[in-house]
């Protein structure tokens, strides 16, 4: 099978004889080299997409421009380390991702700070560490800034905003509609653009309306809710941009994202300004599969088959929380595709659907699927429901695999026991 044909699965995917192959390697062989539920991410897609949004800020904004990998994505060091090498900067959102950014190895002038409830620590360590930019939510924030900078000191800050625009997708990833808890109204980031605190060197404006966003339309309408705000040098105009989960989403990808961003910024904005785009999605997104092994099959009467894998909510938590939609395939039988099957984890609830009445072919206890596009959020938010070890990552690149982060072990999951 052409590599065209099989997305969402990464780029530097193919199928040979049936089987799945990521970046050279196969998948039903690496399931059984390093177990699963793994993680198995396409080094060469991630580098790729790198370049992507770089070479889009370059080819669409005319002036100094910054793209950030949005770190809660895949807050991964060999992820993470892949971005800085390829010249990104970083966008974290707490004192744990700023770690791990700096521990990467990003200058710490390519870090943002952002977060609608910062601690007073988190701010200290962000200044302490040098970071080159806090983007302040609130009027807490302005304050507890104040409290952890030296006397007589200045920051640089951007100041997050409210656009109000109501972009279509999940509530849970809406983030710019009026009523959200991130940034300040726009009148109130103007009143304290003007007000001249004596520690905040304000630089400009950042707004991030929500993630998944096929259209276009609302980050225009964000821009333009910046025109009345006072003229600023930078404008951070957040991630968000929507990824392909099946073979029939379109989404409009990196070039025209960044070129409606651009055009709009251009437009409402004027010339020359520092433009900063921050994605997180669609950096990795459709980098990264998920590999499971079928523990048992079970069928109801008048219902779909029941598959049930050995991970679920605690490797994907997207289904649960947006009805986030995944396809999956046996890995050793990509282009067959059988009756509906709802796969589901084992953890102790019925919610624990990974994909609900798919096409499957007869699958059985041993077999290996894949879901795709778990770059995303899957990691990142991974977690020990039932005391099951987060799974490992492995990148894969010419035919070689490399375990980046390694299974946890059991031992671990008692390792803060005091
Ligand atoms: C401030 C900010 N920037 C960027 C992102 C990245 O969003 P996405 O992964 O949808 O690109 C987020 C996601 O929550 C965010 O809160």
């Amino acid at each position: 099978m052409p590599a065209t044909t099989l997305a969402p699965y990464p780029e530097a995917a193919a199928v040979e004889d049936g089987r799945l192959l990521i970046g050279g390697c196969d998948a039903v062989a690496l399931a059984r080299e390093v177990g699963t539920p793994a993680y198995v991410v396409a080094e060469d897609d991630l580098r790729a997409r790198a370049r992507d949004f770089l070479a889009a800020l370059r080819t669409h904004h005319d002036g100094p421009g910054e793209v950030l990998f949005a770190s809660k994505a895949f807050p991964c060091t060999a992820v993470l380390r892949v971005f800085a090498e390829e010249g990104l900067g970083c966008d974290v959102a707490s004192g744990g991702e700023l770690h791990l950014a700096l521990r990467a190895g990003f200058a710490p002038e390519r870090i943002y700070l952002h977060g609608n409830a910062k601690s007073e620590a988190e701010l200290r360590m962000a200044v302490e560490a040098g970071v080159g930019w806090i983007v302040l939510d609130n009027a807490d924030d302005i304050a507890k800034l104040g409290r952890v900078l030296p006397a007589g000191a200045r920051r640089r800050v951007l100041l997050r905003v409210t656009p109000g625009v109501e972009a279509e997708t999940h509530a849970a990833i809406l983030t710019g509609h009026a009523a959200s808890k991130f940034g300040f109204e726009p009148e109130r980031a103007a009143e304290v653009a003007r007000a001249g605190w004596d520690h905040l060197d304000v630089q400009g404006f950042h707004f991030h309306i929500g993630s998944q966003l096929f259209d276009l339309e609302p980050y225009r309408e964000a821009v333009a809710a910046l025109a009345p705000l006072p003229d600023m040098p930078v404008y951070s105009l957040g991630g968000g941009m929507a990824v392909p989960y099946s073979a029939d989403d379109r989404a409009p990808g990196p070039e025209a994202s960044v070129a409606a961003m651009a055009e709009a910024a251009r437009e409402v904005l004027g010339d020359g300004k520092r433009l900063v785009i921050e994605p997180g999605r669609s950096l990795v997104a459709n980098a990264g599969v998920t590999l499971y092994t079928v523990q048992s099959v079970k069928q109801r009467a008048g219902g779909p088959r029941i598959v049930a894998v050995d991970g679920g909510m605690s490797d994907n938590l997207r289904p649960m929380l947006y009805d986030a939609v995944y396809d999956v395939r046996a890995a050793d039988r990509m282009e067959e595709r059988g009756e509906p099957a709802t796969v589901v984890g084992k953890h102790c609830e019925s919610g624990d659907v990974l994909v609900r009445e798919a096409p499957l072919p007869e699958v059985e206890a041993g077999d290996v699927l894949v879901t795709p596009v778990t770059g995303a959020y899957g990691h990142a938010m991974a977690n020990n429901y039932n005391g099951v070890p987060r799974p490992p990552v492995v990148f894969c690149s010419a035919g070689v695999a490399r375990v980046v982060v390694r299974r946890e072990t059991y031992e671990e999951l008692h390792a803060r026991d005091v």
